[in-house]
């Protein structure tokens, strides 16, 4: 009998040892891991520039609070300002804290309560991000919801426009909804929220938690589109595997969230600023992101390429190393058999398969996953 609350449903794997895109079970199997611990780990296992800073913070001190002056949590701020073009930026320890942060300021700074996020989107597991999340399957059972959010489907201009009134504080958004299948925003959405914000004052909120730190071959998938955010929420990537996230806003919202309106013990820990300025140091390199979309590419013209007469697939979607296939069939038998081939997938919802490599990943290892996904995808009839 478990000691845990069982709110995962485990795999039976248990790491051992796990470096780069690899990890190996206490069983002695060998995977090829496509699940970078839910996007969180995009320069793979054990980094060594990531684990060199972590062990020198860890030589010197390991915690104070956000009482002293903290020089390198400025650096590791102004690394994500610069990139992002925002001006301020608010540790925290998850994706869920930074997107609460980001609904508390979006309330304050407006003085209006609304939010608007969308359908399938995924927000948080805390009360106020569950309710913004626009599944049903999380909420089920907790009682009533924090109020004034509403919802629309992702990428209906009509709803939208239909939607936002006086009381809109905020609209929030994923460009690529990750949690929800791998959709893309269309910029066609983002001019409707452009011009839906301008109109009445409302602060747009983009949810980079999955998307963000190069995983879509930008530093933030926003920049990929013509829209100009008021504030992002980073978080997984961010750290390479420590717990930190981040709410970043303009400039001028920083008069709303003064001494004493918001904070985190633990936010900005040294450990994790340190983890978090080595991964950006390397992630925001534009060689390196060029890569990111290289391989991108190859990996979904291949996938394209290989699976296009396969009946049970569906379509194929993506955006830099974040890919979804959608399959007729239930994805969770064949992320059992690929685990079984030695490859490790996520789902996303019941029928996507979700493909979220290191972006260190390389060729052979890219090859490897094609030709395994090929060959178990392949295998399979459509169910009924
Ligand atoms: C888009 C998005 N937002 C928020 C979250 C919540 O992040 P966390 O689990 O770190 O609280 C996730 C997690 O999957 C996410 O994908």
């Amino acid at each position: 009998m478990s000691s845990l609350f069982p709110t995962y449903d485990s795999w039976q794997i248990e790491p051992d040892v796990a470096k780069g895109s690899w990890l190996t079970s206490k069983d002695g199997t060998k995977y090829l891991d496509y699940t970078s611990g839910i996007g969180v780990l995009n320069l793979g296992h054990c980094n060594e520039t990531v684990k060199t800073a972590v062990e020198k913070q860890l030589a010197t001190f390991w915690h104070t609070s956000n009482m002293f002056e903290n020089s390198k949590q400025e650096k590791t701020a102004s690394l994500i300002t610069n990139a992002s073009g925002l001006g301020h930026v608010f540790f925290c320890n998850s994706g869920a804290e930074a997107n609460e942060a980001a609904i508390k300021l979006a309330r304050k700074a407006t003085g209006k309560n609304k939010i608007i996020t969308c359908t399938q989107s995924f927000h948080g597991r805390t009360f106020a991000t569950m309710a913004a999340t626009g599944q049903e399957k999380v909420k089920v059972g907790f009682g009533k919801m924090l109020e004034e959010f509403a919802y629309i489907p992702f990428n209906d201009v009509a709803a939208l426009v239909n939607s936002v009134d006086a009381n809109t504080a905020a609209i929030m958004i994923e460009i690529v909804q990750g949690e929800g299948g791998i959709h893309k925003i269309e910029q066609e959405f983002l001019d409707a929220i452009k011009t839906a914000s301008e109109k009445f004052g409302i602060l747009v909120i983009i949810d980079e938690i999955q998307t963000g730190i190069g995983r879509t071959g930008k530093p933030f998938a926003f920049q990929h589109y013509q829209i100009e955010p008021d504030i992002i929420t980073i978080a997984k990537g961010l750290g390479n595997g420590l717990p930190i996230g981040a709410m970043v806003g303009k400039k001028e919202l920083a008069k709303h969230f003064g001494p004493g309106s918001h904070g985190s013990t633990f936010g900005g820990n040294p450990v994790s600023i340190a983890a978090a300025e080595a991964t950006l140091q390397v992630v925001f390199e534009d060689d390196f992101l060029l890569e990111v979309i290289e391989k991108g590419n190859y990996l979904i013209n291949q996938i394209h390429e290989n699976l296009k007469d396969i009946e049970i697939v569906k379509e194929i979607r993506g955006m830099g190393l974040m890919i979804g296939i959608e399959l007729v069939n239930a994805g969770q038998p064949i992320l059992l058999e690929l685990q079984k081939q030695g490859i490790l997938v996520l789902t996303a919802g019941p029928n996507v398969i979700r493909l979220l490599p290191p972006l260190t990943t390389n060729k052979t290892e890219l090859d490897l996953c094609i030709e395994k996904i090929t060959k178990v995808i392949a295998s399979k009839q459509p169910v009924s």
